[in-house]
């Protein structure tokens, strides 16, 4: 695996690879790499001829200093993981070179995910994925990047991103990698303690459940009951439950057969935030 931190020299090195008509798939990460990670490699090694992982963690996306600070960084780990998976090259940049001195923000037109569900918990967060996305995108420019379905509206804007700069990559939607109990695989996790991560499958289960009800409730009822059987438990404040439309993101208020619906959760447990998210059927 070659390892590269300057972002004119993985530019160039991957325009040689263009030229040679090989196909370039990529896995933006800011590390602490878990196996969703590396399921999102495995698809993209079986689709393209060159596979490129970055590891940055973006500052900008952060809105809370101490967020950052807890972040995990394992990066001995993770460049062995990536090793093993057989990544080609590795995109290790500093801060300085995806935000130099010269770097001004440019103008992000969100078409309105900013104000919803994460947009709203997390103000500017999306600004800040929004601007690492352009700069990644712009030096490594992929046939094709790959990401999982757990952060479904980050999705949606970086699609919309792309849209913004007619950056031509092809986004790839990879489905959601469970633990036994259901909690989707985050970096997050590895700040809960044994006996949390075995307690967190509730908030699967509750949408699991949430998908059987949505057939004979209304949704707002649905939703109730939902929320009611998950705040009782110990360490768990609900931030949002939303049944929304999967291309807009605009929320439900009933559906049918027809609707593209999506469940959307997010859950203060035990002081970290964890997200999941299912499309309803
Ligand atoms: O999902 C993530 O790990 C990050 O938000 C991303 C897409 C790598 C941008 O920093």
């Amino acid at each position: 695996m070659i390892v590269l931190k300057s972002p004119i020299e993985i530019n160039k090195r991957l325009n040689s690879f263009r030229e040679r008509k090989n196909t370039i798939g990529f896995v933006p990460t800011m590390g602490a790499l878990h196996k969703g990670h590396l399921s999102l490699i495995k698809r993209c090694k079986s689709e393209n001829d060159i596979t490129v992982c970055s590891i940055f963690v973006n500052p900008k996306q952060f809105n809370e200093a101490k967020d950052l600070d807890l972040y995990p960084r394992p990066i001995e780990k993770d460049i062995i993981l990536l090793e093993q998976a057989g990544v080609d090259i590795l995109f290790l940049p500093g801060n300085e070179s995806i935000y130099p001195a010269s770097y001004s923000q440019p103008f992000l037109n969100l078409n309105g995910l900013d104000n919803v569900m994460e947009g709203l918990a997390r103000p500017g967060h999306f600004s800040g994925v929004a601007m690492v996305i352009e700069r990644l995108f712009y030096y490594i420019n992929p046939s094709k990047a790959y990401f999982g379905q757990k952060d479904y509206q980050q999705i949606l804007v970086i699609q919309q991103i792309l849209t913004q700069f007619s950056l031509d990559s092809e986004l790839v939607i990879c489905e959601i990698i469970r633990e036994t109990n259901g909690l989707a695989m985050s970096s997050r996790n590895s700040r809960l303690t044994d006996e949390q991560l075995k307690n967190a499958g509730f908030l699967y289960e509750s949408l699991l459940q949430l998908n059987m009800d949505v057939r004979t409730l209304p949704l707002s009822l649905a939703i109730q009951n939902a929320k009611k059987s998950m705040s009782h438990r110990e360490g768990v404040k609900i931030e949002y439950l939303e049944i929304a439309d999967r291309k807009t993101l605009n929320a439900l208020e009933t559906i049918d057969q027809n609707s593209e619906a999506i469940a959307l959760i997010a859950v203060n447990y035990f002081g970290v935030r964890l997200l999941d998210n299912l499309f309803l059927s």
